[in-house]
């Protein structure tokens, strides 16, 4: 669960631009939450400050507060936050380092300490789900876009994190592959993980349960589960 009460947001406080303004939201567990928006609107910025990435400093300007799982993020050491949450980054290639795909899968859980042929087993199940068996021994530099998205989602969900920022996570993926990553959300929204997903794509909506839409730095809740209307 992540809880944001009252978050503004400035890149340089000398100027007049306010990238995110007295945001107050809650994006639930058991809930997939979609966040739409215009290009360059603060979408990704959003994720950058719930994944302290971006922490406040003398140029920028933030205020407010994060709690995730109830812990206000303040208090979380920054190398501690990605034991609670995980992110699939706009571009792919900055989450790929490893000549195969097979060591890009591997690594996080290398990091866990979890066994060799546990480590494999789970590989192979996550390359069966997203049908990217094939590509376990190619250098992920030379695959397609879409491809390396998966493999990053792929990376990303082996770690199995309770909370999952995607952001236009799909945004290369063609239609097959859409497919197979909405079944395997659905099924980690109904284990209970809190999923909060960057979207430009429209048609990625359908597998919303609640869309919110930033502009001019306000996020508003656009409509529930079913298009009913929200107060
Ligand atoms: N490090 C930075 N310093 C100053 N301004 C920045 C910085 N990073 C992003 N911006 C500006 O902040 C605004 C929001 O950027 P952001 O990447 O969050 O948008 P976005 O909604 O994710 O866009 P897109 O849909 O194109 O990915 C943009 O105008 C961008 O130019
Ligand atoms: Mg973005």
């Amino acid at each position: 669960m992540i809880k944001i009460s009252d978050l503004n947001f400035t890149y340089n406080k000398n100027e007049n631009r306010i990238i995110l303004k007295n945001i107050d939201v809650e994006f639930k567990r058991n809930e997939i939450s979609v966040i739409t928006g215009l290009s360059g609107c603060g979408k990704s910025t959003l994720f950058r400050i719930i994944s302290k990435e971006i922490i406040s400093n003398d140029i920028n300007l933030l205020t407010g507060n994060i709690f995730i799982n109830g812990e206000n993020l303040n208090n979380i050491e920054k190398k501690e936050v990605f034991t609670k949450l995980a992110i699939v980054r706009q571009d792919p290639d900055t989450q790929l380092i490893f000549p195969l795909v097979i060591d890009e899968l591997a690594f996080g859980l290398e990091n866990l300490n979890i066994k060799k042929d546990e480590i494999l087993e789970k590989i192979d199940q996550i390359s069966k789900e997203l049908s990217i068996e094939h590509l376990l021994f190619q250098n992920p530099r030379f695959l397609s876009g879409g491809e390396k998205q998966i493999v990053v989602l792929a990376s990303v969900l082996l770690l199995g994190a309770n909370i999952l920022l995607l952001d236009e996570c799909m945004s290369q993926v063609d239609k097959k592959g859409r497919e197979r990553i909405f079944q395997i959300l659905k099924i980690l929204k109904n284990e209970g993980k809190t999923i909060i997903m960057v979207e430009h794509n429209l048609k990625n909506l359908v597998i919303a349960d609640k869309t919110f839409s930033l502009i001019n730095g306000n996020l508003s809740y656009f409509k529930g589960y079913n298009n009913e209307e929200v107060s």
